[in-house]
């Protein structure tokens, strides 16, 4: 078909190509190395993060994010219908329930009003997914989960570069405005976003949650 409109295409540049083959060239393809402690710098500040902990892809953000907050069997996350298959997944890794809500006819983001239908003595997080570049609506739903002391765990898998009046999504969430009590609830330990990026090296470090 022509006038194909694709949902995404990659952008590979120069700069693209000089810096994977100066990985290549120096063998510091792994984690350790000059490059990832500068992309996490580089990728914290233009997010407007304090802290920033690369793995190798989406669903492994996801998965760590979940394990760090100690979701798991007989919780429940909020996730939307109309997402990737893969922000489910990591609820499902963790033995968590994910329970689907509904998303806007027009914007196709997340139904705040939906989330909150289906809230229960079990939910532990709400899990947004930013679709298409889009912004779920995070002032109302950063207001329903402070109401009901829930994580929010923001899928930005579709989303770099994506901002929601002005602050980059992806720091709503699980962040130091918002990690305080749940936490300390759960846990009878306070963690801060330092302890939450640290515990998620862990699990990156360890290779698996048996090991961490
Ligand atoms: C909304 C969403 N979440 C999560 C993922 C998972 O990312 P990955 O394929 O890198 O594991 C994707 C990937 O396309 C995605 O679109």
């Amino acid at each position: 078909m022509e006038n194909r409109i694709p949902v995404y295409a990659p952008s590979l540049g120069q700069r693209e190509r000089e810096n994977v083959l100066a990985c290549l060239d120096s063998s510091w393809i792994s984690s350790k190395g000059e490059f990832l402690p500068r992309f996490e710098g580089d990728f914290a500040d233009y997010i407007g993060a304090p802290f920033a902990a690369a793995v190798c892809n989406g669903t492994v953000a996801l998965h760590l994010a979940l394990l760090a907050l100690g979701i798991g069997p007989g919780d429940e996350v909020i996730v939307p219908t109309l997402t990737y298959i893969a922000s489910a997944n990591a609820v499902a890794y963790t033995g968590a329930t994910p329970v689907f809500c509904d998303s806007e006819r027009d914007a196709w983001q997340i139904d705040v009003a939906d989330v909150a239908a289906r809230i229960t003595s079990r939910t532990r997080a709400i899990m947004p997914v930013h679709l298409y570049g889009g912004t779920c609506d995070m002032t109302e739903l950063m207001k329903l989960a402070r109401r009901h002391d829930l994580f929010v765990i923001e899928d930005c898998a579709e989303a770099i570069g994506t901002r929601h009046g002005g602050t980059h999504v992806g720091t709503f969430g699980v962040n130091r405005r918002s990690i305080g009590t749940p936490y300390r609830r759960a846990k009878g330990t306070p963690l801060q976003l330092r302890g939450l990026v640290d515990a998620g090296r862990v699990f990156r470090a360890a290779g698996g949650v048996g090991r961490a």
